[in-house]
């Protein structure tokens, strides 16, 4: 994140922009833009861009990621943005 301010993003600014060099979604309360990761997911860059805008918690809880629990703020580090505000 450099030395930017931490912005905070409300769950509607999540939703609202979604393209391709803008993707953001939400995983333990930080808001990363996905845009470049896209291309880089093992699971294929279409299924992760149906899933912008949303908080992924599940996904690496219960979901078909919780292998990645503890791995992932490390793999989307450099992705952070922000943080989502509660
Ligand atoms: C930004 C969030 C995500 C990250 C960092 C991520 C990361 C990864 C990684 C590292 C793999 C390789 C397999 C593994 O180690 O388990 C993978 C595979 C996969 N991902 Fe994701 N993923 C994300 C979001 C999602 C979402 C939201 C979905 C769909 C609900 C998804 C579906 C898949 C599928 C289907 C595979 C291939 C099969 C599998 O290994 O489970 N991923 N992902």
């Amino acid at each position: 994140m450099n030395n930017r301010p931490i912005k905070e993003f409300t769950q509607e600014e999540l939703t609202t922009t979604k393209n391709y060099s803008i993707c953001l979604v939400s995983i333990f309360g930080k808001v990363y833009n996905i845009a470049k990761y896209l291309p880089k997911h093992p699971g294929g860059d279409n299924i992760l861009f149906q899933a912008a805008g949303d908080i992924l918690d599940e996904v690496f809880t219960d979901g078909n990621h919780r292998n990645l629990k503890d791995k992932v703020a490390g793999m989307l580090a450099e992705y952070q943005v922000g943080v989502l505000k509660r």
